[in-house]
């Protein structure tokens, strides 16, 4: 099964649409590994998938993150996304999507601003030879992504648009399975939605303690939440994640 059929499903089974980001700090590797754990048997039954982030990786390790994280998720069929962020030159992040999914991580996040030759391309040959996925950053959710994303920008054929707009053409062109654009930007999400059509996955970032609201998301297009501290740092991460699938599980994008 591929990482689409596998988000799909558990969607699907659990009646939601959240992602749980996984990004919590603590210097001591075992407390982390086990707190992680803890929450992720906790809310499994309310998210389609799992986000780690680099907190986790450069505190635990690789061994570490798969031993606590992917370990768990494998079991209870949630698929993994690595939110990697993937920005560098072509060999540098062929080696590290490689590493990423041979730990077994379903899905990558990548910027897809440093083009394709020799910058994504090596990502995407590692995804393709081995049935994985790629998300590219299209709009982020903190008040300075304006700066750069809704940029207008003059491309070679002389057309100009908002680098938001490029960049999800781009992700089209490039198939990924999704693009990532901020629950704090209903009106993008639209836009964003209206230009790629009903097929690619948007993914929002953003809801709850960045401002963003989830049922406001999934009506502008959005497929997938993708929450953290709002679930992590609640009195009750249980109560917490359930009341956002209440909200939203049953939206249609
Ligand atoms: P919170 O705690 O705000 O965490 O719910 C959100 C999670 O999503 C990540 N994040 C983003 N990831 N594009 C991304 O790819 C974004 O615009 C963006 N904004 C937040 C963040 O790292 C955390 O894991």
């Amino acid at each position: 099964m591929n990482f689409d059929e596998k988000i799909t499903n558990a969607a699907r089974n659990n009646k939601t649409r959240t992602v749980l980001a996984l990004d919590l700090e603590d210097p001591e590797p075992e407390r982390l590994a086990s707190r992680s754990r803890q929450i992720l048997e906790d809310v499994k039954e309310f998210i389609c998938a799992v986000k780690v982030n680099r907190q986790l990786v450069l505190t635990l390790g690789l061994s570490g993150v798969a031993d606590s994280i992917l370990k768990t998720a494998k079991n209870n069929s949630i698929p993994t996304i690595m939110d990697a962020k993937l920005n560098d030159v072509g060999h540098t992040n062929g080696f590290m999507a490689r590493t990423y999914f041979d730990l077994g991580f379903d899905a990558i996040i990548a910027s897809p601003v440093v083009g394709w030759e020799n910058g994504l391309d090596t990502v995407f040959d590692a995804a393709k030879s081995r049935g994985k996925s790629i998300i590219l950053l299209t709009y982020m959710s903190n008040p300075g992504a304006e700066a750069f994303y809704s940029l207008t920008a003059t491309q070679p054929n002389g057309t100009s648009k908002p680098v938001f707009e490029i960049l999800t053409n781009l992700a089209l062109e490039w198939k990924a399975h999704g693009v990532v654009v901020g629950a704090t930007k209903p009106e993008i999400i639209k836009r964003v939605r209206t230009l790629a059509g009903p097929n690619l996955s948007i993914y929002s970032p953003g809801v709850g303690t960045q401002g963003g609201d989830a049922v406001e998301a999934i009506a502008a297009g959005s497929t997938y939440l993708i929450v953290g501290r709002s679930i992590y740092n609640a009195s009750n991460h249980v109560e917490a994640a359930k009341s956002i699938r209440q909200a939203t599980g049953t939206l249609k994008p």
